[in-house]
């Protein structure tokens, strides 16, 4: 291979018209599926998870089966990366796989296995940065508006955590606006270079009043309140009560949406009852199965961009 190795770190690192690009191709694979079999001939996707997943997991593998390639699934724990360095370990993925898509719990160790990389390394989730994540949110919003992404106005609800950081950057490229209601912001867990791009560009306001943003928006997007892994550790029951007790008046629910015609999203998994009412997940204002549907077709697009730079 002799092309230009590209990555996928955070779409921040990624031009404006890649990124416009990228969704372009996302949808076309989405409705010219049997096109693009056979696209990944021949190549093996890698994929490393220090922590758990179902989505991720799920569609990157299904998305290379249909590509025609293969994808190899590594649980972190039971490989030599516990016993050597990411850089020698990481160097060797890249003489036998095509890709890597790697989620790792630090964005440090992301970055080490990215400069190492002989092939491209897509982030399937750090503590800093969702991007995949992120994609498939656009593609959501980019098939479900019949006037298209961009004015689109998307109301994330919770913590500024990664799938935040996320959001603020590919929401520029795409001319989203984006309203954040987020009474917890932990320090070093924000990316400000987006932030403030975002809010140069006029695209993003910052409130706590719950209520008028929800108003004002198409889409309203919750998340996790306390990362996955630690949610049920007894070690982080303080932390989450605390956190409970901030963000349960901004939990999604029939009160906080009354008279307002927004869509409902969200990443899954879910915590019923905490960032969204149970009722409210399957409700006709829903559309997460969609989103986490369009994972699929968001992977495929972000393997077929990274490996075409590679020719
Ligand atoms: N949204 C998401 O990344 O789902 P998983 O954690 O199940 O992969």
């Amino acid at each position: 291979m002799t092309g230009i190795l590209k990555h996928l770190v955070d779409w921040k690192y990624w031009s404006d018209e890649d990124v416009v690009r990228v969704l372009d191709l996302a949808q076309r694979v989405k409705h010219h599926r049997w096109e693009y079999q056979g696209h990944m001939q021949g190549n093996t996707l890698v994929m490393i998870f220090q922590k758990t997943s179902t989505r991720t997991r799920v569609s990157f593998e299904a998305g290379m089966t249909e590509l025609g390639g293969h994808a190899i699934n590594l649980d972190w724990n039971t490989t030599n990366f516990t016993l050597s360095k990411i850089r020698f370990e990481t160097r060797y993925l890249g003489r036998n796989a095509a890709l890597i898509m790697a989620r790792l719990k630090e964005n440090a160790d992301l970055l080490e296995m990215e400069k190492a990389s002989t092939v491209p390394v897509i982030n399937g989730c750090c503590n800093l940065y969702h991007p995949c994540q992120a994609l498939a949110d656009m593609l959501t919003i980019a098939e479900d508006r019949p006037e298209g992404i961009r004015g689109a106005r998307l109301t994330y609800i919770g913590v500024y955590n990664n799938v935040a950081n996320s959001l603020v950057s590919i929401a520029a490229p795409l001319g989203v606006h984006l309203t954040l209601v987020c009474p917890i912001r932990e320090q070093g867990s924000i990316d400000e270079e987006s932030r403030q791009r975002l809010l140069n560009e006029g695209l993003l306001t910052e409130t706590l009043d719950a209520k008028a943003a929800v108003k004002e928006a198409d889409y309203i997007y919750t998340d996790t309140w306390l990362d996955m892994e630690y949610f049920n550790d007894p070690g982080y029951a303080s932390e989450r009560d605390k956190r409970c007790e901030i963000m349960m008046p901004y939990q999604v629910n029939r009160e906080l949406l009354e008279g307002c015609h927004a869509k409902i999203m969200h990443d899954m998994p879910i915590h019923p009852d905490y960032e969204i009412a149970e009722d409210m997940i399957e409700d006709e204002s829903s559309i997460i199965y969609d989103q986490a549907e369009n994972r699929l077709d968001a992977q495929k697009a972000i393997m077929l961009h990274v490996h075409r730079h590679m020719k």
